[in-house]
């Protein structure tokens, strides 16, 4: 298995769409690289490219120029080792919690066993919730149902897109340290796209910042010191976060 940058590579990916008789840049000339057990954020004004980004690095988007390689190949197709989360949790409304978590690796015709379902949802505090639907769940408890379908995958990849969105301060934090601890086992990488810089600088090893402007990667900060629940009192996280914030500002 792959265990450097070699992972996940993004090279010179720019995706402009068409409408009508307007052609939009939307990102160009991106390189990235992600190592297997690392993880990614990625931060960056409304519009900017970032959902864009993601979708081409679950293979559900071409990239109008350059290349995604997952474990060096590149990606022309979704990929199972994959998983995305969706800005929206995708869970369908009518399927049961314990359906909803199921159906992917049911798709996938992948075995889950008793014993790793019962990890999962235990990991993410959602037991109990099986016979519920979508619609009887609070914010915090569908984003966790749309992990748990993800996880139970077993992606290499993680794709998250912006995932505590619209949840209060307080299950947010909650959710990101319950993200960290799955993450602490350390079977897959993860990047997740978010607005919210406290988010990023918590749950980023590196932290990506898009620029609406160019296009392309304004900068990105490295963030030695992250995951550990205890570094959202750190000095050094305020001192990060002071700084993302000033680069956020800098932006269009
Ligand atoms: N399929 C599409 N066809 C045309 N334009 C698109 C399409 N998908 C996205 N866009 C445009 O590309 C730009 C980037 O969209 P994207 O969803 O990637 O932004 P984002 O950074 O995720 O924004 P947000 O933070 O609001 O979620 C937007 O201007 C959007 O309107
Ligand atoms: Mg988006």
């Amino acid at each position: 298995m792959a265990t450097s940058g070699r992972f996940l590579s993004v090279e010179g990916l720019s995706k402009t769409f068409q409408s009508e008789n307007q052609t939009k840049a939307v990102l160009e000339g991106i390189d990235l690289e992600l190592a297997f057990r690392d993880c990614l954020a990625v931060v960056g004004p409304s519009g900017c490219g970032k959902t864009t980004l993601l979708l081409a690095i679950a293979g559900l988007l071409t990239p109008t120029l350059g290349t995604v390689r997952f474990k060096g190949n590149p990606l022309a197709a979704p990929e199972r080792r994959i998983a995305l989360v969706l800005q929206h949790y995708g869970l369908f409304p009518w399927k049961t919690v314990a359906a909803n978590i199921t159906l992917g690796a049911r798709l996938q015709r992948i075995d889950v066993s008793e014993k790793r379902l019962a990890s999962v949802k235990k990991e993410l505090d959602i037991e109990g919730l099986d016979h519920l639907y979508p619609a009887q769940l609070s914010g915090g408890q569908r984003q966790r149902v749309a992990l748990a379908r993800a996880l139970l995958l077993n992606p290499l990849l993680l794709l998250l897109d912006e995932p505590f969105a619209a949840i209060d301060t307080v299950t947010r934090e909650r959710l990101q340290n319950n993200l960290l601890a799955v993450f602490a086992q350390r079977r897959f990488s993860f990047i997740i796209v978010t607005h919210n810089i406290e988010e990023a600088v918590f749950l980023g090893q590196r932290i990506v910042v898009l620029d609406n402007g160019t296009h392309g990667i304004k900068t990105v900060m490295e963030n030695p010191g992250m995951g550990s629940v205890h570094y959202r009192n750190d000095p050094v996280f305020f001192e990060r976060t002071r700084q993302l914030r000033g680069i956020l500002e800098g932006l269009e």
